[in-house]
């Protein structure tokens, strides 16, 4: 099967961020992470209230950052701030379908539209670090443009090292199946992105001649998955700990204020499945205060 750094963890707005990776990292401490997208536009504008912008990747291991944005010139500089900040490697967001960066921003999947614009972007940004530069995008626009392959030529030619494929157009969103086409003739290492869960799943895309597998919402709840799948941990028994560790990480990063409302959402997936989990959901939803937060998490998972 692939070897760890063949494994990718996927990135996730609003949830692969630090203290999340961190729970990851513990572990699957060689797997391949990739950061929360960064909009390049807040990065070289260092806007203060966003976060992520001062980041330190130094001490995260082999970790992509990845960035949106339509301007060459600008998602250079982002490059440039992250390798800067201990990046491993730089990701160009190809394949977001949210209006916000993909319609008014022109970013994202937009540039399955526009491959001489993901080409310029590219190559600024090859220009601007000392680092590989990948792409993740999606299958194409919609089922009437499937052009992908002529996008992985784009990369190659404006010197990106690997391209993520997510095997949905942007007009299926997360809708239906992800489709995986088997790969050959490809001048660039093509990753495999969409619904793969399991090792037989990853042993599948690896058999259609992918170079490795990345992983999204399967880790929702289950950040120990990439330790499992790298054999490095077996069964989990004391999920109550890790929560609490987590939310720790949270509250350190974010703060209380921010920190308690954002952390109900992994809350939710923790608990899913188990019982009573329902009137746990509704409990904490209600909950402002760290303390109270704390408790109801030891006593749902049974902690002294
Ligand atoms: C909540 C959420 C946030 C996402 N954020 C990003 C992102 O920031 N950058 C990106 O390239 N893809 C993002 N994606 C897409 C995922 O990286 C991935 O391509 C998609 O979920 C399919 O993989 P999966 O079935 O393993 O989850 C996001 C998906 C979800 C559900």
């Amino acid at each position: 099967m692939f070897i760890n750094n063949q494994i990718f963890a996927a990135p996730l707005a609003g949830i692969t961020d630090k203290p999340f990776r961190r729970i990851i990292r513990q572990f699957a401490p060689d797997v391949s992470l990739v950061t929360e997208m960064i909009s390049c536009h807040s990065l070289v504008g260092q806007h203060k209230n966003c976060i992520r912008n001062f980041d330190n990747y130094s001490d995260e291991g082999n970790i992509g950052t990845q960035i949106f944005g339509a301007e060459p010139e600008l998602m250079g500089m982002a490059a440039k701030i992250l390798q800067d900040a201990g990046a491993k490697w730089i990701d160009i967001n190809m394949g977001c379908p949210v209006p916000k960066v993909a319609t008014r921003a022109g970013a994202g999947a937009f540039l399955m539209k526009d491959h001489k614009l993901a080409g310029k972007i590219i190559e600024e940004c090859v220009k601007s670090v000392q680092i590989p530069v990948s792409i993740k995008t999606r299958l194409g626009w919609d089922e009437a443009h499937k052009d992908w392959k002529d996008l992985v030529h784009v990369a190659k030619e404006s010197g990106a090292s690997f391209v993520a494929l997510h095997g949905r157009t942007r007009a299926q969103g997360y809708n239906g199946q992800s489709q995986f086409e088997p790969i050959s003739d490809m001048p660039l290492p093509i990753i495999a992105n969409g619904d793969i869960q399991t090792t037989e799943d990853i042993e599948h895309v690896e058999k259609l001649g992918y170079s490795g597998a990345m992983i999204g919402r399967a880790m929702l709840g289950k950040p120990w998955l990439f330790g499992q799948i790298c054999g490095n941990c077996g069964e989990i028994k004391n999920v109550g700990e890790i929560v609490l560790e987590h939310l720790n990480l949270v509250l350190e990063y974010y703060g209380t204020k921010a920190g308690v409302p954002m952390f109900r959402k992994h809350l939710a997936w923790y608990s899913s499945g188990m019982p009573n989990s329902a009137q746990f959901r509704i409990k904490i939803n209600q909950i402002t205060d760290e303390k109270e937060l704390i408790n109801s998490i030891k006593e749902f998972w049974h902690i002294d």
